[in-house]
């Protein structure tokens, strides 16, 4: 085996304070709208935690950003296949996740320095990060203070527009802390991508 350095250290800071920082959002969005349910804290506590800890990954999210703006570690995200081919070994990453994998076949994608990711993951991680994430930030923001923001809010289409947006995004991303630490358990070994994302470096074979 030998250590390819995979995640640079702004990476793994952004990483890990973003996962937490989820994990406190997701728990503190469902006391705010399940108040008459869940009475774990007040929920004046609920509303003033959930928008700290939103600002402070509002920031966390330009360490991301600015780190693969300025760096040449943005080639791992760089399409390398047209993207038929990319298309393409997404579909055999799935079969392989799907299917494969039972049956012990070996993972189509193989690791390397400026190919951390398979097809599937640099498509999807791209999606979530550049779209979703931006997404859920602008809505909370909008949602944070209503009358400053009345004029974006008409824009959208109204509170309700604005909100149901959120909402939908808060489900998908309380599905995704679920499937992610999945998908992720599914290296060499279990904990190899884990043991990755906190010292920086991956075991690959030679
Ligand atoms: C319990 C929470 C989480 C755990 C245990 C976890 C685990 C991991 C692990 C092991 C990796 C590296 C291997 C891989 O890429 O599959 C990774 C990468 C990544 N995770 Fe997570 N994650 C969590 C939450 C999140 C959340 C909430 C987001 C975004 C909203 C996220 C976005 C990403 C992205 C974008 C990468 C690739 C980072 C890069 O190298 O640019 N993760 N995660």
């Amino acid at each position: 085996m030998q250590k390819i350095y995979v995640h640079p250290l702004p990476v793994r800071i952004w990483h890990w304070c973003n996962a937490l920082g989820f994990i406190a959002l997701i728990l503190t969005g469902i006391q705010i709208r399940y108040a008459d349910l869940v009475g774990v804290m007040s929920f004046k506590a609920a509303v003033s935690l959930h928008n700290w800890i939103g600002w402070v990954l509002v920031g966390n999210f330009f360490v991301w950003l600015l780190f693969y703006l300025f760096t040449d570690k943005i080639r791992v995200y760089h399409p390398e296949l047209s993207p038929v081919k990319h298309f393409r070994a997404s579909f055999r990453q799935l079969q392989y996740y799907g299917y494969g994998i039972f049956k012990g076949e070996p993972n189509p994608h193989h690791l390397s320095a400026y190919h951390k990711f398979n097809a599937l993951q640099s498509m999807t991680y791209q999606i979530i990060m550049l779209l979703l994430v931006p997404l859920q930030f602008v809505t909370g923001i909008l949602l944070w203070d209503l009358k400053r923001f009345s004029g974006a809010v008409e824009f959208f289409g109204g509170v309700r527009v604005v909100d149901t947006v959120h909402v939908l995004l808060f489900i998908f991303f309380t599905a995704f802390i679920f499937a992610h630490p999945y998908l992720a358990s599914l290296g060499h070994t279990t904990w190899g991508h884990f043991k990755a994302m906190i010292t920086g470096y991956e075991d690959v074979e030679d």
